[in-house]
């Protein structure tokens, strides 16, 4: 838990799951209310995060090998860390990230087989303490992220061809490894079922959410003596 006023809440789950469209929404339901929000997401959301990105992107890293990727991830996630989340965290702000620690665990620990201990000790070094209050995984079957994603670039439906089904068996992967997370870390992450509608999804982010807010927990924490 981050121990600070504020909340830091991170979205995750494989591709089309629907990450970025709730963290709009909640972003907006909280800022209704007069809480400040900062939404942010990973690779990236500071300077040097940004200036490593554009690393990994351009593929000047590429033919040093999955290892030193993992580790610039890491640096960038570290630099993301110290310079905007904590410091936003310690002013009591809301801090609403789109992918964090459990999308590199999956990526590229599960999917990208580098080793569990290698992935643990980058991710210790990457968030320095700052672990997410909660994790909200978004969780939908393989085949219906990768209908969403074709329905948003390509045409008619048409027989996976053999590079589709291997990515289905990898989408499944990933999210049998997000569920693992959630199983072995009940207490800071919540599994919602993303097959629902826009709206019964972004009431029950914002019914887990809730309880956690700055104000509440603050009620929670200090509760007036009763007279
Ligand atoms: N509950 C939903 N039901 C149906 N379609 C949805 C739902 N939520 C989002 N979508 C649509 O699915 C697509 C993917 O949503 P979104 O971009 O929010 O997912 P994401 O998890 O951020 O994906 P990525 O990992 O690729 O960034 C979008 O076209 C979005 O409009
Ligand atoms: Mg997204």
């Amino acid at each position: 838990m981050s121990a600070a006023p504020g909340l830091f809440v991170t979205f995750e789950g494989g591709e089309g799951a629907g990450k970025s469209t709730q963290i709009r929404l909640l972003a907006e339901a909280l800022r209704a209310r007069g809480l400040t929000v900062l939404m942010t997401r990973e690779p990236g959301g500071s300077k040097g995060a940004e200036a490593v990105r554009h690393v990994l992107l351009s593929g000047a890293a590429e033919p040093y090998g999955i290892r030193m990727e993992a580790i610039l991830f890491a640096a960038a996630r570290n630099d993301h860390v110290e310079q905007v989340i904590r410091p936003a965290l310690s002013a009591g702000t809301v801090v609403l990230c789109d992918r964090f620690m459990d999308s590199s665990r999956v990526y590229q620990g599960i999917t990208g087989n580098l080793e569990q201990p290698f992935i643990a000790a980058l991710e210790r070094v990457a968030v320095n303490g700052v672990v997410p209050d909660c994790t909200i995984i978004f969780d939908l079957p393989a085949a219906i992220g990768l209908e969403r994603a074709r329905k948003r670039s390509a045409g008619p439906d048409e027989q996976p061809d053999r590079f589709e089904k291997e990515e289905l068996e990898t989408h499944e992967k990933r999210r049998e490894a997000f569920l693992d997370i959630a199983e072995r870390e009940p207490l800071r992450c919540r599994v919602v079922d993303a097959t629902q509608t826009q709206e019964a999804i972004a009431d029950q982010v914002l019914a887990i959410a809730e309880p956690l807010l700055p104000i509440n927990a603050h009620d929670r924490h200090d509760p007036e003596p009763i007279s």
